[in-house]
């Protein structure tokens, strides 16, 4: 446990740990909660991340205030944000390409385990220990072995297999939960690796974290696999294969929560009493979070869902957009490097599925109580699936498929025979060559896959004509003032340059041009971490609000930040935003364009929300 900064009235509280994270730098967090601190007086609040007293949050710095030892005082890691936003005006961009910290990912320590812990002025401490077992790993290179394993679509398994599954979670919540192979640390895993319960190996004052970087989906997919051969090792079944949740999929029964799930009778141990229970069937899955008081209809979110399909996973090109960039563990870059399905469908599932009703969103609303939901298996079958989908698309540019820092990330489970094993990055990329695993085809995908977004405007070229009408707003600089979305009744446009300089970008990467992608940065995007938010991003339709559909040409993506429930700090969550937007440009017809409007729409937003602000909006080539 945490020992307490003498002389400071505070609360513990472990932040990262134990809320939902989706956005979180512990670094950030540690540094916003000293400002907190600071600045506030009597709503002192700190931060603490124990080891021997040396992690002071020291109060009275004000903003600057540093905390930690190591890796943060390196001169390039303490490099205030504004003047890396000033860097980056000059030439190459350096808040986008700030050097990695912590990469390749090496497992823990698991020695230097500490109890995720939130407290919440007016609510019970809430200490959740979910540390493994210590041990010593052995490095594992998963082969495919004699049985393929077949994931299906949930909604398309017979009863037979359901009963199979359901019986095999029976074994698993029977085991002691001392065993790693039990209900209980299957679920503990995921708690530990994103409610900081490990220091990152190259940064002690950093927590080690497996989402909001390219390791999110190699990590998960490792998570999937061991907790699969579980299973089946449970039943005595190696062919025994997880179902995919295909809330992709819009046409053949897949958007909606699978049954077999919600049936506490017939499948008690499918089942988990903490879900919205707004949102069982035959109640459609939303991929951006809406209002309720929206009121869509099917057909509405429908159109949406395929949408945000098709942005999320079709138009980014390269692996990195997708799938993140590197791990910054202790740095506030490390909240801009989620990729594309990351933040966009995959963290508004959680949401939807989660339970408000439960103080922290249990249980999937919430990472460290998500592996308590068999759901959440299932949910990530198709998350990992996106990922040979988005693999198996054309012009794809597989950056990071050769990033050695990437293939060496490595990690640690714990097997189906109790054994702590150390896993590679390189050895899952190809889930059927290297782990016998495959998809089947879900007819659903093609629905989004060949989707051919219409531009709602009928004008064709710069909307609105005239540069006059709307103000420019260009790249973050130091001391300029951010945008301000709630001032501006919840809807910004702005007039963004885009880069000219194409065929020398090109040569230089050694790219045709058609393959260079172009990408709208919205600049240190900060959000209040109390209330759910969804910004809708549209560009060339300066009218757009938010009832406009996302459903359309103009339509580049969406930032959806999830809640710190019960959380009553007005602390604003940082993060840098990106969208592929060649793909909105060729179909607009407005290739040809300096300048394009660029509209932030709030489509959530509780009415009580802090600031909504904006840095700056730049747009590079990639
Ligand atoms: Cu580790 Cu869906 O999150």
């Amino acid at each position: 446990m945490a020992s307490l900064v003498p002389g400071h009235a505070f609360t513990l509280q472990s932040s990262s740990q134990s809320r939902f994270c989706a956005g979180e730098s512990p670094f950030l967090k540690l540094r916003s909660a000293c400002s907190e601190s600071a600045g506030l007086g009597s709503r002192k609040r700190l931060i603490w991340r124990a080891e021997g007293g040396k992690k002071e949050c020291e109060a009275g710095k004000g903003s600057n205030a540093s905390v930690g030892d190591g890796r943060r005082k390196d001169a390039s890691l303490n490099l205030e944000r504004r003047e890396l936003l000033a860097a980056s005006v000059a030439g190459v961009s350096t808040l986008w390409s700030h050097p990695a910290v912590g990469v390749p990912v090496t497992p823990p320590d698991l020695s230097k385990c500490e109890p995720a812990t939130v407290a919440v002025s007016g609510q019970p401490t809430l200490s959740v220990t979910c540390c493994l077992p210590e041990g010593s790993a052995k490095v594992f290179t998963p082969t495919p072995g004699s049985v393929l394993k077949v994931r299906k679509p949930a909604q398309k398994v017979d009863a037979a297999y359901i009963k199979k599954y359901n019986k095999a979670y029976e074994l698993m919540r029977a085991l002691p939960d001392t065993d790693p192979r039990s209900f209980k640390q299957q679920a503990d895993v995921h708690c530990a690796f994103c409610n900081g319960a490990y220091p990152s190996p190259q940064n002690s004052s950093a927590e080690l974290q497996i989402h909001f970087s390219y390791i999110f989906f190699p990590w998960h997919r490792f998570y999937l696999y061991f907790h699969e051969r579980i299973l089946a090792s449970l039943i005595n079944d190696p062919s025994f294969a997880l179902p995919f949740w295909n809330w992709d999929d819009q046409k053949f029964g897949g958007n909606v929560m699978p049954l077999m799930f919600t049936q506490s009778d017939t499948y008690a141990s499918l089942y988990d009493p903490k879900r919205n229970q707004n949102h069982l069937p035959p109640s459609i899955n939303t991929l951006s979070l809406s209002d309720n008081s929206a009121n869509l209809t099917d057909s509405q979110i429908i159109a949406d869902n395929l949408s945000v399909m098709y942005q999320s996973t079709v138009k980014p090109t390269t692996a990195t957009l997708f799938m993140g960039a590197a791990p910054l563990f202790g740095d506030f870059n490390d909240t801009a490097a989620g990729g594309t399905l990351e933040l966009g469908p995959h963290t508004a599932i959680h949401v939807w599925a989660g339970d408000p009703r439960e103080t922290y969103g249990e249980n999937m609303g919430n990472f460290y109580s998500a592996g308590r939901d068999p759901l959440f298996y299932s949910h990530h079958a198709n998350v990992d699936r996106m990922w040979t989908v988005w693999d198996s698309l054309p012009k794809r540019r597989k950056d990071l498929y050769t990033d050695s820092d990437f293939l060496n990330s490595s990690f640690v489970f714990y097997n189906e025979k109790s054994e702590l094993v150390q896993v590679y990055v390189k050895d899952c990329l190809d889930t059927k060559k290297q782990l016998g695993v495959t998809y089947e085809a879900a007819p659903g995908d093609k629905l989004w896959l060949q989707l051919e977004p219409k531009p709602l405007s009928k004008v064709k070229g710069l909307i609105p004509k005239g540069k006059d009408k709307v103000a420019e707003f260009g790249s973050a600089l130091k001391g300029k003032k951010p945008q301000d979305l709630t001032k501006a009744a919840n809807t910004l446009t702005s007039l963004v340059t885009r880069p000219t300089n194409l065929t020398e970008y090109a040569t230089s990467k050694g790219l045709s041009e058609a393959d260079v992608e172009e990408v709208l940065i919205l600049q240190d995007v900060q959000v209040p971490k109390t209330s759910a938010t969804h910004l809708a991003v549209f560009i060339n339709l300066p009218d757009a609000d938010s009832t406009t559909s996302l459903d359309c040409a103009e339509y580049v993506g969406s930032y959806v930040n999830v809640p710190h429930i019960g959380m009553d700090m007005s602390n604003s969550r940082r993060i840098n935003v990106k969208f592929s937007i060649s793909d909105n440009i060729t179909k607009l017809g407005i290739e040809d364009q300096e300048k394009i409007t660029v509209t932030v729409v709030a489509k959530v937003l509780a009415s009580d929300a802090a600031a909504v602000t904006i840095a700056g909006y730049k747009i590079v080539y990639v």
